[in-house]
């Protein structure tokens, strides 16, 4: 067992386990004189010529045995190893006592666990093989509980592993719902692509005159609210397929974008019922885009944002030029911020705190349509007042 135990401390390193120190504690001087002259050629030697004193030292030293003895004023060899034990139960105990084995002292040995008992006056070569035993005894303890919070710890990896394992898991339910959600998207699709043809017919006649202006404009807003739909259902197909969302790049106005993304926008009630502070910097620099799915991602934003705000609050949507290049459309609502619950992953699909109100795809879509610009999104949170979303794309170098 010793072998074995010894094989396992060094094949799992756990490390250095006994100091060979061996404390005193006696309040006769010569008792303790005799003891150090038998052990100092082998041991780290400490003295202490009270229990008080003794424990102060087990405190704070690497101490593998004590030698006490019994009868010492103010606390007993066995009680000082009661107390000792309640921090460094690995401390082996040796009691000396004058006394031959009373019960008193016997179930008061159980109670601190005291290695051995040697009785007065002591015989050298017993003392030396008893410091002996209580330092194996010691190297025992202290392996096998080494060897305990090892697996302990190895235990904590492997929990670490299984939480990766299962958000690896997710990832993949999620890509799981994508697909399903791109063959049900395909049947809707389709029809819409039929039901949008039809109403082709509607616009080409609109337009020829006839109709108010009004109504003139409810259709077009209307229609192209639906192409953009169309567009949106194309592009989740298309990313349910093939895992990549296909665009279609060309110079584009950032401007451009963000008015059409208003126009489909005006669409809904609620929208017109905000404040629109549209702020568009002259003069920006084009960017090479796939424009509908631009306006889509857009669209998103800000829909969001009516959503994250009441009736009369302000919403923000902007184009800007980048000081170190590239243009930032953005947009910024009153609204109470970004649950804290879902910060973390509020670009991942399915993401959603507005239960049977919200897929959780929009803000997804959003980041797939930046990065297939080669750009990025982020989300401010402006403490309490608000969120405000904005979504980088690179300028092509022109020079
Ligand atoms: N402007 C915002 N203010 C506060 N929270 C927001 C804002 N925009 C998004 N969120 C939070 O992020 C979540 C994810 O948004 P996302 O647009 O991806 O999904 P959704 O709006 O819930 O559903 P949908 O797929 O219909 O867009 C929302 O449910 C909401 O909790
Ligand atoms: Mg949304």
């Amino acid at each position: 067992m010793q072998e074995s135990l010894r094989l396992m401390v060094e094949r799992y390193d756990v490390g250095r386990l006994l100091s060979r120190s061996v404390l005193m504690v006696d309040d006769e001087p010569e008792n303790l004189d005799v003891l150090e002259a038998l052990l100092s050629d082998e041991y780290v030697v400490f003295r202490a010529d009270s229990a008080a004193e003794a424990f102060a030292i087990s405190q704070s030293q690497p101490i593998d045995v004590i030698i006490a003895d019994q009868r010492m004023p103010g606390m007993t060899g066995v009680e000082l190893l009661e107390k000792v034990g309640i921090d460094h139960p690995d401390i082996a105990g040796i009691i000396l006592t004058a006394y031959t084995d009373s019960p008193a002292i016997m179930s008061a040995i159980n109670r601190a666990q005291v290695f051995r008992f040697l009785t007065k006056p002591f015989d050298a070569e017993l003392v030396l093989r008893s410091v002996v035993e209580a330092s194996d005894h010691v190297y025992h303890h202290r392996a096998i509980a080494g060897l305990v919070s090892l697996v302990t710890s190895r235990n904590d990896d492997l929990a670490k592993a299984l939480e990766d394992l299962r958000a690896a898991q997710q990832g993949l339910l999620h890509l799981e719902r994508l697909g399903t959600m791109g063959r049900l998207a395909s049947g809707v699709t389709h029809d819409l692509r039929n039901f949008l043809m039809g109403l082709s017919y509607l616009e080409v006649e609109v337009e020829s005159g006839g109709v108010s202006d009004e109504i003139r404009e409810s259709v077009q807003i209307g229609l192209s609210g639906l192409r953009n739909l169309l567009a949106t259902l194309e592009s989740m197909n298309q990313f349910a397929r093939s895992g990549r969302l296909g665009v279609a790049l060309g110079p584009i106005q950032p401007a451009s974008v963000v008015r059409d993304a208003v126009t489909v926008m005006r669409m809904d009630m609620e929208f017109r019922r905000r404040k629109l502070d549209l702020r568009l910097q002259p003069d920006l620099p084009e960017v090479l885009g796939d424009p509908r799915k631009l306006t889509q991602a857009l669209v998103n934003l800000i829909r969001n944002a009516v959503q994250a705000t009441q009736h009369g609050d302000l919403l923000i949507v902007e184009a800007s030029r980048l000081p170190e290049g590239g243009v930032v459309l953005a947009v910024e609502d009153s609204g109470s911020g970004v649950l804290p619950e879902i910060r973390e992953s509020l670009f991942q699909p399915f993401m959603s705190s507005k239960g049977e109100g919200g897929m959780g795809m929009g803000l997804y879509m959003a980041r797939l349509v930046a990065e297939s610009h080669g750009g990025r999104i982020e989300c401010q949170d402006l403490g309490g007042r608000g969120t405000r979303f904005e979504v980088f794309l690179p300028v092509p170098d022109t020079a």
